[in-house]
């Protein structure tokens, strides 16, 4: 989604926005633009160009240079008119003196425009965001942050601002509401920004802003306010992740040097949570006895994160025998769902920004429900609005397409399920054990099949010219089928489906000719003859199947036209395992056929509007 960056200091306020932008790209955008105030200037002066942001840099490059140490950026991911260039941000007044970038939707953006034209103004764009810049210019009388107070007032929805003036050149006004915003405390200059990785270069003292909170900067300080007014005093977060870990590191795209760090993320998870024989989720929360006294667990997440929820519903029902449902969180606010004292809500996401999943978790809360959050983002919304949360301290995921945050929330719910075992006494000790310590194991497995990239890249490569794509699995891999299209179609824009295996006579079937690749997930497991079954269909009506197998099965290989193994596990572990492949596959093929991986069309890192 759109991303923010904001600058006021000594420096040259253009190079640092540009990097700022460059380094929020994953977020994706279709367009983008910047806005400054050249020094004693009675204008801002604006440039925005759509597509990738070197389209702007080659725009700037042919006008005279802006020397400027007050400026707003933007990248837009197009929701209320076309990508374009009179659509892209900055917007600016009808006198050029003021511009806003914005980031989120004004719900009541119609009602506001009326108003706006009854009174003269004009407007020179389809979006939202313009009825921001000029009710800020309507309320303007020579103090910027006074302006966006009373505007802010009149808007509805959800939004992050960022917004200067030339009438009042040594302030920059940001705001919050539902999208997310940083302040970056520096020395002489501060920033705003959508996420840390944009200012990182320059500073790592980060004040993440509530709903509800806005703040004036100025190049030697920050006052962070309410709405009506009320000062707040910020608390100065310390990020202490190193800037290369946002970077590609050698790897050709980030989705690639990601999926490489899977091993090291989960050990370290392992080694964070599990201590003396013991699963320890510090973050949770909620004591033992609360724990045993819930009676029902629910389950909201979006995409990639709902397929890890998936996998968790079985592995807690399984180990811990609590029963768990499972909702995309832009169903469940609708449906009435039945949530009270005794349901713990877990909601599941990477960037902890997804606004139907902070809108399911509002709902869980006004229903009386404990909220649990399995989280990457540190200090994200979800975060701060959950009860407890489980960070899977997965590192920054810069590919839209999750690979390392989803392993990361599998391995958090294999904690979850067997701390739950525990407390309500599930399993007999043996095969705690054993779960344990087959976990443990898990790192080393993982390394084992990265060291088998180059036969998935064969494989992937003999498939890339298929126009379609069935994912089949059963059981605790049948998430496993749904995640493994998920990341098939994102990336490489290819049709395909995941099913529960057993629903492919039911309709799928149908599809199967010698133009159709199958991917059968089937390690070793009691389902593993029915896999073959499918298989055999498959075959005889001339469909080719990629199988994913334990290593050392060779009858797979009379039912399969191409075998990628996995090495033995526990068969409630294989997900963790058989997500590797199916990104590699993913990975290679969207690489054959030429597609942006880090930044397919139409996607973006963190879905922050409904
Ligand atoms: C994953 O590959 C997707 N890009 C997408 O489905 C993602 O998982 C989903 O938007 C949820 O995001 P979150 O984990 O940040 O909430």
């Amino acid at each position: 989604m759109c991303g923010i960056v904001g600058y006021i200091g000594d420096k040259d306020a253009l190079p640092i926005l540009i990097e700022g932008l460059k380094n929020l790209e994953y977020r994706g955008y279709d367009s983008s633009g910047v806005g400054l105030i050249p020094d004693g200037s009675r204008s801002v002066v604006i440039r925005k160009e759509q597509g990738k942001i070197r389209n702007l840099e080659a725009l700037l490059s042919k006008k005279s240079s802006i020397k400027s140490h007050l400026g707003i950026a933007h990248t837009r991911w197009a929701t209320h008119g076309a990508p374009c260039r009179k659509n892209s941000h900055p917007h600016a007044s009808e006198n050029g003196s003021i511009a806003v970038v914005h980031n989120g939707i004004i719900e009541n953006y119609q009602i506001l425009k009326a108003k706006l034209i009854g009174k003269g103004y004009h407007f020179s764009s389809d979006t939202d965001t313009e009825v921001i810049v000029h009710l800020i210019s309507e309320y303007f009388e020579g103090d910027l942050t006074k302006a966006v107070q009373r505007a802010i007032k009149d808007l509805e929805g959800a939004f992050a601002i960022g917004v200067l003036s030339s009438d009042d050149p040594t302030t920059l006004v940001a705001a919050r509401v539902g999208s997310p915003l940083i302040v970056g405390v520096g020395e002489g200059e501060n920033f705003i920004a959508s996420d840390v990785p944009a200012i990182l270069r320059h500073t790592r003292r980060v004040i993440y802003l509530k709903d509800g909170e806005m703040v004036t900067l100025r190049k030697d300080g920050v006052s962070v306010m309410t709405f009506d007014g009320r000062s707040v005093v910020p608390k100065i977060d310390r990020v202490t992740f190193q800037m290369d870990a946002a970077q590609k590191q050698g790897y050709p795209h980030f989705m690639l040097k990601e999926i490489h760090e899977q091993p090291d993320v989960l050990e370290k998870m392992l080694a964070l949570r599990l201590k003396k024989g013991r699963v320890e989720l510090e973050g949770i929360r909620l004591s033992d006895k609360e724990l045993k006294k819930l009676n029902r667990i629910k389950i909201v997440a979006c995409g990639t994160a709902y397929h890890a929820g998936l996998v968790g519903r079985y592995v807690i029902e399984e180990l811990a025998r609590v029963p768990v449902e499972v909702d995309v969180s832009s169903e469940f606010r609708y449906r009435s769902p039945i949530v009270d004292k005794r349901t713990l809500l877990i909601a599941v996401s990477q960037s902890g920004e997804t606004a139907d999943t902070l809108a399911a978790v509002r709902e869980a809360k006004k229903r009386g429900a404990r909220i649990l959050s399995i989280c990457n983002v540190i200090g994200s919304s979800l975060a701060r609005e959950s009860d407890g949360v489980l960070y899977t301290h997965a590192g920054p995921e810069i590919g839209v397409a999750s690979t390392k945050a989803y392993t990361a929330q599998l391995m958090m719910f294999y904690l979850l399920a067997l701390k739950l075992a525990q407390v309500h006494v599930a399993l007999p000790s043996k095969n705690f054990q054993k779960i344990m310590k087959d976990l443990k194991d898990i790192p080393a497995l993982a390394r084992h099949i990265l060291k088998a990239h180059r036969d998935i890249a064969r494989a992937a490569k003999k498939h890339s010219h298929f126009g379609c794509f069935l994912y089949l699995g059963r059981n605790i891999n049948y998430p496993s089928a749904l995640e493994g299209a998920l990341k098939l179609k994102e990336i490489s824009y290819i049709p395909a489906e995941g099913y529960a295996a057993g629903e492919m006579k039911h309709g799928p079937i149908a599809l199967i000719d010698e133009y159709r690749a199958v991917v059968c997930i089937a390690p070793q497991s009691e389902v593993y003859e029915k896999m073959v079954s499918n298989m055999q269909e498959i075959l005889s009506r001339k469909g080719k199947v990629i199988a994913i197998a334990t290593e050392g099965d060779e009858n797979i290989r009379t039912h399969a036209t191409e075998v990628i193994s996995i090495p033995r596990t526990n068969k409630i572990l294989t997900p963790l395992l058989v997500a590797l492949p199916l990104q590699f596959l993913a990975y290679h093929i969207a690489v054959n056929r030429g597609c942006d991986v880090d930044q397919p069309r139409n996607l973006a890192k963190s879905v922050t509007v409904e």
